[in-house]
This record gives structure tokens, sequence and C-alpha cells, in this order.
């Protein structure tokens, strides 16, 4: 038996980790800790809400008594930490909340941690996840062909060099997590994880928001030349390498996470067109005609690349799919999941579960 708490379980990455770990673990309790901000939904969950071994908890995860008072009536003895502010556009708008949620709410937790088990670390962990994000940019010196791009990638061992503040804040709460460990012998774990993709991702992110435009026949905007590279994971693999790391890692340490699949963002664009168009019957290339080069993120990070042969070599996970086979799946969900889709983007699943649990 494990009781784990598993924080930001109503978002994107979230709510795979935590069908994952309700529907393999049924001899787990498994507590969804969310706050539900705009990118918190508990639709996502709504195959495993009545699972006898889930259980749900509205709470900021900055409110440390009530974060203790959590732990203590559940028993925890695993935190999986995925609460966030995850969007770099929303960063550099408002940082004060990124500051707040991503600093101080990892802080509120580790605190929570260490108060309630209380030096008996045995069978405990805490495991929080991060972003490749921390490491910077890296240069793309290899502009021409195929990926990838540059002859560096982010291991495990790169220092720290943040550019955003959505970067900053996930550094920051990165250093009290091993803070706690090497001052307070607090059991951690950090994985540090590329760009995922996938249903249930909140439409404002690079991928959905294609599909969502591509089927309203709206503008595609693509920051500066589009000549950005991200390496891409399906999210499905992502929860997987979260379930590995948490039974099998080792404490005190970090792992990489990445798909060794690098792309720059107008091929992309242009693969999600090619593959809507063609499951919405469009016309071959009339989505080409939606894309709309807009005025550069501030301080974009030109290129990230994750080497995760640790966690290859360590613990054997390996992503499972490949990218044009992972958009496919991607887009048919959104397309085939236009109710939900619409819920989001009307914005009605809010006004819904704030009548269920109160606004936030
Ligand atoms: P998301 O924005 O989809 O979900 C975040 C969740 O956290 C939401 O359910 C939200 O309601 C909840 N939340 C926000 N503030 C809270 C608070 N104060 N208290 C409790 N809950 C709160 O994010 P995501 O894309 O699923 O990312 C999850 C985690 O993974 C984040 O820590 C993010 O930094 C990290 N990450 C994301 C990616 C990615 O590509 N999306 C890649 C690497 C790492
Ligand atoms: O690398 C991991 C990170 O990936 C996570 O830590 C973040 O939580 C997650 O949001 C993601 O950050 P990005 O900024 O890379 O993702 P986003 O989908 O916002 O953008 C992907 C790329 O596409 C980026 O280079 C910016 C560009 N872009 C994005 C949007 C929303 C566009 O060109 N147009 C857009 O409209």
């Amino acid at each position: 038996m494990k009781n784990i708490l598993i924080t930001g379980g109503a978002g994107f990455i979230g709510s795979h980790v935590v069908r994952l770990f309700v529907k393999k673990y049924p001899q787990y309790r498994i507590v969804n800790l969310d706050l539900l901000t705009y990118a918190g939904n508990l639709d996502n969950l709504a195959d495993v809400e009545s699972a006898p071994n889930y259980h749900f908890e509205r709470c900021d995860v900055c409110d440390y008594e009530r974060v203790c008072e959590l732990m203590r009536r559940y028993s925890i003895d695993g935190i999986i930490h995925l609460a966030a502010e995850s969007h770099v556009d929303r960063s550099i708008r408002d940082p004060f909340i990124f500051a707040c949620t991503n600093v101080m709410g990892t802080l509120s937790l580790l605190q929570a941690a260490c108060q309630y088990w209380n030096g008996d670390w045995s069978e405990k962990i805490f495991y929080h996840i991060s972003t490749d994000e921390v490491y910077g940019a890296l240069e793309l010196d290899k502009p021409e062909g195929a990926a990838p791009y540059g002859s560096r990638f982010f291991s495990e061992s790169n220092k720290y060099e943040p550019h955003s503040p959505y970067s900053a804040s996930k550094a920051g709460a990165d250093h009290f997590v091993r803070a706690y460990h090497d001052t307070y012998g607090l059991p951690t774990i950090i994985t540090n994880c590329s760009n995922n993709y996938g249903p249930y991702q909140f439409p404002e992110k690079l991928i959905p928001l294609l599909i969502n435009n591509i089927r309203n026949g709206r503008p595609l905007p693509v920051y500066g030349r589009g000549e950005n590279v991200r390496d891409w994971l399906y999210v499905e693999d992502h929860a997987r390498a979260i379930d590995t790391v948490f039974h099998r890692g080792r404490v005190g340490e970090s792992y990489n996470i990445g798909g060794f699949n690098e792309w720059k963002n107008i091929d992309v664009v242009k693969l999600v067109i090619k593959t809507t168009d063609r499951l919405l019957g469009n016309l071959p290339g009339s989505g080409e005609k939606l894309i709309e080069y807009v005025a550069d993120r501030a301080g974009h990070d030109l290129r990230y690349a994750i080497d995760s042969t640790k966690l290859k070599t360590e613990l054997g996970w390996e992503p499972s799919l490949q990218f044009e086979e992972g958009v496919e799946k991607t887009v048919r969900w959104y397309l085939e999941n236009d109710v939900w889709l619409n819920r989001v983007t009307g914005g009605e699943y809010r006004e819904y579960y704030a009548k269920m649990y109160g606004r936030g």
C-alpha cells in the first residue's frame, strides 16, 4: 500500500500521470491535489474519477497548513509534484504568479513533507517534475539538413541558465528541492523534461493551438521566423518515464527526459497542418495559407535538445512513438473530442467546477 500525493493532477501531464497510476496500481491510494486554475480541468480525469483508489482535493500548494493537514489525513508517503504555472508567454506578462506558485508552492510542499515525515525517510520519496528550460538555450550550429541542429545537448551536469520568468521560477524550485535533500536529507528526485504534446493539453500551447485554429480557419501564429528548435515527447511516454523514475530512480539524482526528437517550429507547424487537413478532408495545402509570421517571443530560447542517455542506461526508459505517429494520434484525439475542446475554449469547465468546488 502506498499513499501518493500527485499535485497538478488536473492539468495536462498531471492527468496522464494520475490516470496511469490509478489504473496500473489499484493497491495505491492516489490523492490529486490541484487548485483548478485555468489550466486545471477535471474533465481530463472523467474516466477515473469514480475509481475507489482516486481522491481529489482542491487546494493551493502554497497553502502550507492545508497541505500538512492533507498529508496527515491521507498518510502520504510519496509525492509527485507537477502543479505549476507552465506557459512561458503568460510568465512574460505576469511573472509574479510564477514565482508564487512555482517557487513558494514547491517550498511549501517540501516543508510539509519534512514536517510530516519528520526524519523518517524510509520508503518516502519527494519527486519534483521540472523542465529542460532551466538549462537555458543551445546554439543552432547546424542550421541546414536534418536534426540534430547542433552539436551540444543538455545533460544533467549542465549549469542552470534560465532566461524566461517561467524557467527562472522552475530553476528556483529545483534549487530548493536540491537544498532540502542536501540540508535536511529529504529523499528527493528531479526530472527535467522536454516539450510534451498529446491529448488534454491546453490550447494555448503550440500544437493544440494549431489544431484548434486550423479547425476554425483562424490564423496560425509563428513566432519570429519559425527557426526555433524544440525536442518533442508524447505525453504518455513522459508519464511512463515518471512511473519508472518514481519506482526505480536513485534518491538525490536528477534525470533528463527527452524524445531525441528535434524539430524546427515551422516544420512542426507544417506537419500539424498536413495531418489536420488530411483528417478533416480539406484540400491539401489549404492550412498553409493560415500561417502568419508574428513578432517573436521576448527572450525566445533558440534550441532545446535533451540527452536522456542516463535514464535509458540506468532505468531502461525510451520513448515509444515516432513524432509523425504521435502527431497523428494527437490531431485525431482533438478532432474526435470537440466537446472537450469547446468546453475549454468557451471556459465552461471553469464555471462547472467552480460551482462544485468554489472559486480558487
Ligand atoms: P498545466 O499548466 O497543464 O497544469 C498545471 C496544473 O497545476 C493545473 O492543473 C493547475 O490547476 C495546477 N496548479 C496551478 N497552480 C496551482 C497551485 N497554486 N496549487 C495547486 N495546483 C495548481 O501544466 P503541464 O504542462 O501539465 O505541466 C506540468 C508540470 O510539468 C509543470 O511543473 C511543468 O513545469 C512541467 N513540465 C511541463 C512540460 C510541458 O511540455 N508541458 C515539459 C516539462 C516539464
Ligand atoms: O521545454 C519544456 C517546456 O515546453 C515546458 O517546460 C513548458 O511548460 C511548455 O509550455 C513548453 O514550453 P515552450 O515555450 O517551448 O512551448 P510552447 O508550446 O509555448 O511553444 C513551443 C514553440 O513554439 C516555442 O518556440 C514558441 C513557439 N510558438 C508558440 C506559440 C504558442 C509559436 O511560434 N507560436 C505560438 O502561437
